[in-house]
């Protein structure tokens, strides 16, 4: 069985041949219509895009944490256009039916609508992005705006935006009490502005819950409880890839990590030993 939009329900079925095309953005706003709660997952190549294409993801996200997965920086901070746009690509190469949403990042839109409108193209044209994300409330409205009417679907980000890491004084929980308020105003102002999703990032779960009940489009949550339309997640984070501390939300379906260790491990001892290669896998 499939959800309607694709996504598996019972662990085999895939997209079931329902959806020979990519996800768009008002697929998603009916899904939420309908009470369908999907999964969102981060790609950052074309051979992951591909798994979890087939695996039925009915978007991929190439965030801007690809500064540290990839790139091997400790904030999402230093990467650029032009290190995330040749990733963009490689996941649309890779995937068939999800739809691909880009990050753009730090500096690449802050300054005015018509920055972000620019690097937004970029990201439509060379990156084959079918949609945009943003970090930022209300005052990320024009924005959102101007790159709606240019015809650029835009994910919002509201509540922990690592981006502003600096100014938050680090990754915490934020909206708890009173400041909770102005979460939902941004939530309220970035729909206002014509945004079709809004990533809630480490925020109290009945504030997610509460946000997810009044607007019309789909919440994603990282951090934000079970009450919202969707969850994302760093595909590293989940596969168990991710060395050190791992924050709250995350919750092991693999362990890559050791298993990569301990398997090419296992390959560079053959090879020092002399058993790899062996008749097998060596040509007459
Ligand atoms: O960059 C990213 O991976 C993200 C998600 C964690 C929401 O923004």
């Amino acid at each position: 069985m499939t959800t309607s939009i694709g996504v598996p329900t019972n662990g085999d079925a895939l997209y079931g041949g329902a959806h020979n095309r990519r996800i768009t953005t008002s697929d998603l706003i009916a899904a939420k219509v309908r009470g369908e709660v999907w999964p969102m997952i981060t790609s950052y190549d074309a051979l992951s895009a591909g798994i979890f294409d087939e695996a039925g993801f009915p978007v991929l996200l190439v965030g801007d944490s690809a500064a540290m997965v990839v790139y091997g920086y400790d904030s999402t901070i230093p990467v650029t256009c032009e290190d995330l746009i040749p990733l963009t690509a490689a996941v649309e190469r890779g995937s068939s039916r999800a739809m691909v949403v880009a990050d753009l990042p730090f500096g690449s839109y802050q300054s005015s609508p018509q920055q972000a409108l620019e690097s937004a193209m970029r990201f439509m044209k060379d990156g084959n992005a079918h949609a945009v994300k943003i970090e930022g409330g209300a005052f990320m409205a024009e924005t959102v705006r101007t790159l709606t009417q240019a015809g650029i679907p835009v994910m919002g980000h509201i509540g922990l935006t690592p981006q502003s890491v600096h100014q938050m004084g680090g990754y915490k929980v934020q909206g708890r009490g009173e400041s909770g308020q102005a979460i939902v105003d941004d939530a309220h102002a970035l729909v206002e502005a014509g945004v079709f999703a809004i990533v809630l990032e480490v925020i109290p779960t009945e504030l997610a819950a509460r946000i997810t009940n009044e607007i019309p489009v789909p919440t994603i949550g990282i951090g934000a409880g079970a009450q919202t339309d969707a969850q994302v997640i760093v595909w590293q984070d989940l596969l168990g890839m991710t060395p050190g501390k791992q924050a709250k939300f995350v919750q092991h379906y693999a362990s890559l990590r050791s298993t990569m260790l301990e398997s090419s491990s296992a390959w560079a001892r053959d090879v020092v030993s002399g058993k790899y290669p062996d008749l097998d896998h060596s040509y007459e």
